[in-house]
């Protein structure tokens, strides 16, 4: 079942987007060689909290920390440790704010230092990924139409795309129906204005194919190329769409 949003909850969800968007700069602000990413998990942490919200993450499913971080080979799903990060690594930070019950939902890729040219456009091309998949976003339009401008333009920039998660509602779960693949599909779902959806496109330099770490959570590309993670937390209005998790 997909939920429409009240006033109240959308209000609640605008205040979880702007607290993440204020995380995301705080831990963005600490990137640099030479910090844990343990750190950067710590400062997240103490940030959400200091604005009396929550780590949506924390706990979920058994999730060991505050934040996903992570760098290069490693698509989604990094769990913070002692790793320190070096230049040119690729670090894509997730994160999740809850707030009085209701959440919200936003992935960064960042690169520390210099990187290759070919580094540099995967970064920016899973951004603007992201960007192509939102702008197709308003009150009667299929689902699967987000999916395909990704693929869409993934494909002509000939980076990877992540099948195996998709982006997904959010509300008062961090993970609510519909699912938003990143890839055409024959769902036949519109949207409509007050649904709350996460987009979520995983570009890989190299082919699109990954594996779970022993950890049970990590997950990495199979050729070990680097990957990039661009998400926000949108509301479908009748004309269009607001990120809640932007400036
Ligand atoms: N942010 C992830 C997503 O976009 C969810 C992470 S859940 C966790 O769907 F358990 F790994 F934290
Ligand atoms: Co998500």
């Amino acid at each position: 079942m997909i939920s429409i949003k009240s006033d109240r909850e959308i209000e609640l969800m605008k205040h979880a987007g702007h607290i993440n968007y204020l995380t995301h700069l705080e831990v963005a602000k600490n990137i640099k060689a030479g910090i844990s990413t343990k750190a950067l998990n710590d400062i997240a942490h103490k940030f959400i909290l200091d604005n009396g919200c929550n780590p949506s993450f924390l706990n979920y499913e058994g999730y060991p920390a505050s934040i996903c971080i992570s760098v290069n080979d490693e698509v989604v799903h990094g769990i913070p440790s002692k790793r320190k990060l070096k230049d040119g690594d690729v670090v894509s930070v997730d994160i999740g704010v809850e707030y009085k019950g209701y959440h919200s939902d936003s992935a960064n890729t960042y690169i520390v230092g210099h990187a290759s040219k070919e580094i540099e456009d995967l970064v920016e091309n899973t951004r603007k990924s992201l960007y192509e998949g939102l702008s197709v976003i308003k009150d009667g339009v299929k689902i699967s139409d987000i999916g395909s401008k990704i693929e869409n333009f993934a494909k002509m920039n000939n980076l990877g795309v992540v099948r195996e998660l998709v982006g997904h509602g959010v509300g008062s779960s961090i993970h609510e129906d519909p699912d938003v693949p990143n890839y055409y599909t024959n769902d036949v779902t519109r949207l409509r204005a007050g649904m709350v959806i996460a987009v979520e496109p995983m570009l890989n330099l190299g082919s699109r194919h990954i594996y779970m770490e022993e950890d049970e959570w990590t997950i990495k590309t199979e050729d070990g190329l680097p990957s990039a993670h661009f998400e926000h937390t949108v509301l479908v209005t009748k004309d269009g769409f607001v990120i809640l998790t932007g400036e």
